[in-house]
Formats: C-alpha cells, sequence, structure tokens
C-alpha cells in the first residue's frame, strides 16, 4: 500500500481520495478550506494543515484543483517537499501546461497531466477515462497503481500538453452536443415533436461523433452524397420554423460563406475538412 497526497477536496478530489482510502492505502488530504477534509478524516484519512505536509514523502501527489492558477499556488506551496511525481488531474490550459512542465522538470519534480473524464461518483468508484502524457517508461511504471483510479488509462503521447489538448476537445464535443440538442428540442417544441420522441430518434439514426468525423476526412475522396446547396435548404427550413435557435444559425452562416466560396455542390462536410 502507498502513502498518497491528494490535493484539492472538491467534487472529482473527495471521489479519488475516498476511492484511494476504500483500497487501503494511507491518503493524506489537504484543501484551500479545510473543513472539506473533514468527512475524509471520518474515513481514515490524514488531514495536511499545508501542501508541503502533504506531499512530504509521499509516493504519489493527485492535484484536482479548479484550474491551473490554482495549480501554480499549490505546486508553490509544496516548495522542496515533494518527493513522488505529481499527478495533475485538473482541466487545464494546454500551453500552462508545458511551461509548468518545463519549470517542474527542471527541478527534477516529476509532473505529469493526466486530465479525466470522469464524474465525482466514478472517481469514488474508479470508473471512467483517464488520459495522460509524459515519456512512456514513467507512465508504464506508474500504470498500475492509476489504472485502480479509473476504468480506463489512455496513453496521449509524450508531448506534456497533449492530453490536455484531448481533453478540451472531448469536453467541447459536450457542450456542442447539449447546445445542439437544445436546439433540437425547440425545434421540436414548435413542430410538435416531443423530446422524448427527439430521443429515441437518435437510438434508431444513430448520427455519432466519430461517425461524422469520419465522413468530414472522407470527404475530398468519397462521391458526393449529400451537397451543401441542398443542406443548406434544410438549414432555411429549420430556421423557418421560428424556433430560437443557437447553433443552426451560425451553421447557416458557414455554409453561405462555403457556398460563396464555390463549394455548394460538395459534400456538405466538405466544408469542415481540416
Ligand atoms: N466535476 C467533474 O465532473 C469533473 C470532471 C472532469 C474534470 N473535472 C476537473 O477537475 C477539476 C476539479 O473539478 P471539481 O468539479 O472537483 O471542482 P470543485 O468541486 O469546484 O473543486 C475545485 C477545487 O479547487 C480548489 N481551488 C480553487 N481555487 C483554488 C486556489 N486558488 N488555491 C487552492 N485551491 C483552489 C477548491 O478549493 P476550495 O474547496 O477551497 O474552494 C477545490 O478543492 C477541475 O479542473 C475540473 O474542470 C471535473
Amino acid at each position: 500500500m502507498a502513502t498518497v497526497a491528494v490535493l484539492g477536496i472538491g467534487l472529482l478530489g473527495a471521489g479519488f481520495a475516498s476511492n484511494l482510502l476504500e483500497k487501503g492505502h494511507t491518503v493524506r488530504v489537504w484543501n484551500r478550506t479545510a473543513s472539506k477534509c473533514g468527512p475524509l478524516v471520518v474515513l481514515g484519512a490524514i488531514h495536511a494543515e499545508t501542501p508541503a505536509d502533504a506531499v512530504r514523502g509521499a509516493d504519489r501527489v493527485h492535484l484536482i484543483l479548479a484550474a491551473d492558477a490554482a495549480v501554480d499556488a499549490v505546486i508553490a506551496a509544496m516548495g522542496d517537499a515533494i518527493d513522488g511525481p505529481i499527478l495533475d488531474h485538473s482541466t487545464n490550459l494546454p500551453e500552462k501546461v508545458v511551461a509548468r512542465s518545463e519549470q517542474l522538470w527542471s527541478r527534477g519534480v516529476r509532473y505529469f497531466h493526466a486530465p479525466v473524464f470522469m464524474s465525482p461518483s466514478s472517481a469514488r468508484e474508479a470508473t471512467g477515462l483517464m488520459l495522460i502524457s509524459g515519456s512512456e517508461d514513467d507512465i508504464e511504471q506508474m500504470r498500475p497503481a492509476l489504472e485502480t483510479m479509473t476504468g480506463k488509462l489512455m496513453y496521449s503521447g509524450a508531448q506534456p500538453a497533449k492530453a490536455a489538448g484531448v481533453k478540451l476537445i472531448g469536453n467541447a464535443m459536450l457542450f456542442v452536443l447539449n447546445t445542439g440538442m437544445g436546439d433540437l428540442f425547440r425545434m421540436g417544441a414548435k413542430t410538435g415533436v416531443e423530446a422524448s420522441e427527439i430521443v429515441s430518434l437518435f437510438e434508431s439514426f444513430a448520427v455519432g461523433p466519430a461517425g461524422m468525423g469520419q465522413r468530414i476526412l472522407n470527404s475530398g475522396t468519397a462521391p458526393v452524397g449529400f451537397e451543401l446547396t441542398m443542406a443548406r435548404k434544410d438549414v432555411g427550413l429549420m430556421t423557418a420554423t421560428g424556433a430560437k435557435l443557437t447553433l443552426l444559425p451560425a451553421i447557416a452562416t458557414a455554409m453561405d460563406q462555403a457556398i460563396e466560396a464555390g463549394r455548394g455542390a460538395e459534400d456538405f462536410t466538405s466544408m469542415e475538412r481540416p
């Protein structure tokens, strides 16, 4: 069993810490608002008064903090007390991760960005997906320990901020789908289609991000299946329902620009080809 420091006892951090305790590790917890550590102390965690006390002599350090400024502040407060590697699960800006990584490794501090697609309950149950960047040898050494904290550990490559970029892209898909579904629900309200009927439509009409991404990538070589001008006509029908739409008007503008640029006879997906 290891001695593990968990800094940041918010929604996600509390879940990670309780799972590590359940597995029998010695878990030191630190949080800016100290009272949030109370329920974990009841479960057997050791409350550290400072970030330095939390990390001194620990085998691993897990950070689950709001964002970059908090990560930098908490690492600064560790001073020279860091022994084990730092695994930072916060959702961060890639360029800040690069700067932090360079600065810490130059001091001999092993810093890895390991953002997660996990919820508080999946952190408690060690399910979901954890990404990680860094040298493959280092990651393979830590893999057995990290795999016990998540459902799947996905290696994102050696570049320190690759996982940060992948994490932002994954979250962006959540928000695009969320607001896209909002547009559909509002169109449904105008056209007499219940929200539950819209949800069940997509159980049979299986359009998904991976399939759409591949169709875009193939669009230069595959036969045209749905011309952009015809797709633009359909977007016009959608806006004509009178529903208050968020994403579709922006899509209409982008389609108009692509048609203006002479791409109207191409497959509608080709306008997004990188
Ligand atoms: N919740 C999710 O489902 C989820 C999923 C994937 C990724 N994430 C990412 O995981 C991270 C934590 O999310 P969360 O949902 O657990 O958020 P949260 O409940 O709001 O927790 C944020 C943590 O950051 C600490 N913090 C904020 N500013 C600080 C500062 N300046 N100095 C020191 N500590 C500071 C907070 O301390 P206090 O308690 O003192 O405020 C708290 O421990 C975020 O980067 C988030 O994007 C969350």
